[in-house]
């Protein structure tokens, strides 16, 4: 790991290896929601996002491999607090509002990461490093559709709670 960051190629290195850190939390994460909710259907669909997660962590250790460099463990505190909020509200929740609470944790962890590909894709694309881009955006496309499909099941589930007048 790097103590400095001295070069943009460092820096994208650096923060490649942050998102195989978000990424095999987010696999971890995902099995528990899918054990705690209590829709079928977000059963299935974290499920598959976990089978989608196994991918993006091996196009992000190909990503490293097309750099000739082995993959880096940094940190990745972001994903850490969002785990740590997302565990105290489902903790706190009854279950007449757990899946809303699950969803609006997946929703949270889904923004941040597009956000994370979004700037590695910049920096990939900056540093002409198609093969990077390619494999990148399969993962920018998994998380932006299962932003899409945790947004549906959340505002049906809103619609559908006592007490909401839409
Ligand atoms: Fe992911
Ligand atoms: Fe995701």
């Amino acid at each position: 790991m790097f103590e400095r960051l001295n070069t943009p190629q460092e820096l994208f290195d650096y923060q490649l290896g942050a998102a195989l850190t978000m990424e095999r939390n987010v696999l971890e994460m995902l099995g528990d929601l899918e054990e705690r909710t209590r829709s079928d259907e977000l059963r299935r669909q974290f499920h598959h996002h976990a089978d989608e997660t196994r991918q993006q962590i091996g196009n992000i250790e190909e990503s490293f491999r097309a750099l000739g460099e082995e993959p880096d463990d940094s940190p990745c505190p972001a994903i850490q607090g969002l785990e740590k909020e997302a565990k105290a509200n489902i903790k706190k929740a009854d279950d007449s509002v757990l899946d809303a609470v699950i969803l609006a944790g997946a929703a949270e962890t889904e923004h941040h990461e597009i956000a994370v590909y979004e700037s590695l894709i910049g920096q990939a694309q900056a540093m002409g490093r198609q093969r990077v881009v390619d494999l990148l955006s399969q993962n920018l496309e998994q998380e932006q559709h299962t932003l899409d499909e945790v947004r549906q099941h959340a505002r049906r589930l809103a619609q559908s709670m006592p007490g909401t007048t839409a």
